[in-house]
């Protein structure tokens, strides 16, 4: 057995699913053979999904969001006969990044060092949502960066995506929950008008949730993860696939399998749009 058939062997992933040429394309993994995908293949990347380095390009938000701030904060001021909500649905870029990154409007603030707004091509056609930023994310201002954006990363490749390129990815809140805790009720509700915009001005064709978090704060309901990927749903009119989140993955990689059946019907999907 050579090492990437080791690799793939240990992240429970092994045969390879290969990309059948032309006709669409099949994924040739057996678990997998219902499915159609296009243009993929299972990732040499994931032979690196421990150890690629990081890919993350800095938003290049600061210069922009300070000339903004002019903009935004009268706009606020003089806006106070219409809803939070409604003034956030209405914001352009630099007018959002501003607000976003001058927020206080929770208790997270507070504790974090600073809001992490999002990151990637402004009109991407996917959109990777996650719960909120961890240590790494916090001291970096940029989502998905520590571990578990590695992973991320390592996912991104294995549908031949890559950070920025066409990919959008987000959290559902901006700062960080303290201890790493999920983000209450509370704060996601004062967090989800600012993705939401984001939403809405990328227009993406599909929205991947990662976890729990992500996609009930979509949905808007309760449920399990479980009950709730392997299905398409529907976020405002886009298509929204529901997989584990990647740091989950890192502690149960057994599941990594049925992350990559997810991400085949994602594909599936985009295909069909
Ligand atoms: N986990 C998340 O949900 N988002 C990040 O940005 C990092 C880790």
């Amino acid at each position: 057995m050579n090492r990437e058939e080791a690799v793939l062997r240990e992240l429970n992933l092994y045969p390879l699913w290969r990309l059948r040429e032309g006709n669409g394309g099949a994924i040739g993994h057996p678990a997998a053979h219902q499915r159609h995908a296009g243009d993929i293949q299972s990732p040499a990347a994931l032979e690196s999904l421990s150890q690629s380095p990081l890919r993350g390009q800095r938003d290049t938000v600061a210069s922009t969001a300070v000339q903004a701030v002019e903009i935004v904060e009268p706009k606020v001021e003089t806006a106070s006969n219409k809803s939070r909500e409604q003034l956030i649905s209405e914001l352009n870029w630099p007018e959002l990044k501003a607000m976003v990154r001058d927020c206080t409007a929770c208790k997270l603030r507070a504790g974090c060092t600073q809001t992490v707004f999002g990151t990637g091509d402004e009109k991407a056609d996917w959109l990777f949502v996650g719960e909120g930023p961890g240590a790494d994310e916090d001291a970096q201002g940029e989502p998905f960066v520590g571990q578990a954006g590695k992973l991320l990363d390592n996912m991104l490749a294995a549908i031949k995506l890559k950070r920025g390129n066409n990919v959008y990815i987000a959290n559902i809140v901006k700062c960080r929950p303290p201890g790493n805790r999920a983000p209450e009720a509370d704060e996601i509700a004062t967090c989800l008008p600012y993705l939401q915009r984001q939403i809405a001005l990328i227009q993406p064709k599909i929205i991947v949730a990662l976890g729990k978090t992500a996609a009930t704060s979509l949905l808007g309901r309760d449920a399990t993860l479980g009950s709730l990927r392997s299905k398409l749903h529907d976020y405002r009119g886009i298509p929204l696939i529901i997989t584990y989140h990647p740091a989950y993955l890192l502690r149960s990689p057994m599941e990594k399998a049925k992350t990559w059946q997810d991400l085949c019907l994602a594909v599936e999907t985009m295909q069909k749009a």
